[in-house]
């Protein structure tokens, strides 16, 4: 079974990156940026990314486009401040180019500007060990 990391980090803050580091040593697979296409057919694409105005950004939806051949099953793991997923914006895009989507996900509040200082924290990098053991095929 073959798993990738994919991630998009916008903000100075770098959380969506240190979520894909965190996925990354926690399942031993390499999280590389969305500038890096999938080399094969993958069984799981761990899409790690963060809602920005409402929506996920364009390098999210382009890699999407240019890689849903390879993607046998796409999981959506996300940050936002507001607490809302990205779950919908993604799907949208995974339904447009008919790639297969599971209905889990892993959300977290994360920090942006003065909210939610010093998240992801701790407990949430907890849940998301506890969501990788569960959904994922090598977690
Ligand atoms: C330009 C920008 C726009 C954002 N817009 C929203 C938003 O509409 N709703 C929300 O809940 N969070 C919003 N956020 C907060 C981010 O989703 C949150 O801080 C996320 O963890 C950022 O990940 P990053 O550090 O990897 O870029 C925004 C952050 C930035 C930088």
């Amino acid at each position: 079974m073959k798993v990738a990391i994919r991630y998009f980090t916008k903000s100075k803050k770098g959380n969506t990156e240190k979520i894909a580091r965190f996925v990354s040593e926690t399942i031993d697979v390499e999280a590389l940026d969305v500038t890096h296409p999938l080399e094969e057919d993958v069984d799981q694409l761990l899409l790690i990314n963060a809602m920005y105005a409402f929506d996920v950004d364009k390098a999210i939806k382009d890699f999407l486009e240019n890689n849903a051949s390879k993607i046998k099953c796409l999981i959506n793991i996300n940050s936002s401040a507001s607490g809302s997923s990205t779950y919908k914006s993604v799907k949208k895009v995974a339904d447009k180019y008919n790639i297969p989507m599971s209905e889990k996900e892993f959300h977290t509040a994360a920090s942006w500007i003065f909210i939610n200082k010093g998240r992801p924290n701790a407990d949430d990098f907890k849940r998301l060990e506890d969501f990788l053991k569960e959904v994922v095929v090598n977690g």
